[in-house]
């Protein structure tokens, strides 16, 4: 579609693809989505088909607003709602007790459905214009570094999906954090958007954090969130020395630091914001950038783990964690 089609008549384009079943990519304030009709099961797995995601993985359904949450979940504690009422539209997802009519799979056969209501007003367009609940993991392929750009979203699923709404760049840039409500005390499932600081003083009681025996959350595997390139975390003190060290092995080596970290002499950077929030913003697309440059190994520092510093340091570790397909780098 021509760059001149008014914003209105894509929307109503991509509510109609929805409709009939089809795909739509469309940014959030965290990262792009690639949308399905919540309630269409064939929907669904396209949704898993082109992902390349494995089906017992669930996925999140985003509405337009809170009340939505009566028609997708059986119990909606009083945490749930005051959440909600708080934070939504942002980048928080609630985990609650599925709605018997909600299809298994939206969940991942799971009896629990995660929800949210996205910040982005292309977003909420299009939710407002399907008029329905969009069920939409991010719009990159399984285990990958999700798309902030719609650029992104076309060059990791090409012609697989229809149509991409460009919202330009994600404000946030990571994705939203989930908080499982369904087992008494909130629990943060995923680091992300909404910082765990913010969560506990809207309870008024800190948010328990870390693995549950019993969920699964794929975003939870120690590999995923991975750039192409190997990536390892490093100090800022020891950033030179990592250097020499890595450049001894012949790798292309580049680095990635916040604002302020000297950058040892004659090594390719990339300078990120010094500030937790700006570093975020711009993770994703610099992990892409330096993956397309020919990066081979990337030292990361990371930003101070304050605020969703927090959910960035979480991203680097799992995209420096060992993976299955590395063995012979
Ligand atoms: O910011 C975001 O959350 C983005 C945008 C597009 O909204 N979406 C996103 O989706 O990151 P995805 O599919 O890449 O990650 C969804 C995460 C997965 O880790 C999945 O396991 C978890 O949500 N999840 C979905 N339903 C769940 C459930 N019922 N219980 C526990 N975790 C769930
Ligand atoms: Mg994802």
């Amino acid at each position: 579609m021509s760059p001149e089609t008014p914003p209105d008549d894509l929307v109503a384009r991509a509510a109609a693809i929805l409709r009939s079943g089809g795909l739509v990519a469309f940014p959030t304030e965290t990262v792009y989505g690639l949308g399905a009709d919540a309630w269409n099961p064939r929907a669904l797995a396209l949704v898993y088909r082109v992902k390349r995601r494995p089906a017992e993985h669930p996925l999140i359904v985003h509405v337009a607003g809170g009340s939505a949450l009566d028609e997708l979940a059986r119990e909606i504690p009083e945490q749930a709602r005051r959440l909600a009422a708080r934070f939504w539209p942002g980048p928080l997802t609630l985990v609650l007790a599925r709605h018997p009519r909600v299809p298994l799979e939206v969940t991942g056969g799971q009896e629990t459905i995660a929800v949210r209501v996205p910040a982005h007003p292309l977003a909420l367009s299009l939710l407002r214009a399907f008029g329905g609940p969009i069920a939409a993991p991010s719009a990159n392929r399984f285990g990958a570094v999700s798309p902030t750009t719609a650029a992104h979203v076309r060059d990791d699923l090409g012609e697989d999906v229809e149509l991409v709404l460009d919202g330009g760049s994600c404000d946030v840039g990571l994705e939203s954090t989930i908080v499982d409500l369904t087992a008494g005390r909130p629990r943060v499932l995923r680091l992300g958007g909404l910082s765990e600081e913010a969560l506990s003083e809207a309870l008024g009681e800190p948010v328990l954090s870390g693995k549950s025996a019993d969920v699964r959350v794929p975003g939870n595997l120690s590999s995923h969130y991975a750039p192409a390139a190997e990536l390892s975390l490093v100090q800022a003190s020891e950033l030179e020395a990592k250097v020499r060290e890595a450049n001894r092995t012949g790798a292309r080596v580049s680095v990635l630091v916040p604002e302020g970290v000297t950058v040892p002499e004659g090594v390719s950077a990339k300078v990120l914001a010094a500030d937790p929030g700006g570093y975020a913003h711009e993770l994703y697309a610099s992990l892409r950038e330096l993956d397309r440059a020919g990066a081979e190994l990337v030292l990361a520092v990371p930003p101070a783990a304050l605020g969703v510093g927090r959910a960035v340091l979480d991203r680097l570790e799992r995209a420096a964690a060992p993976r299955p397909t590395q063995r012979s780098r």
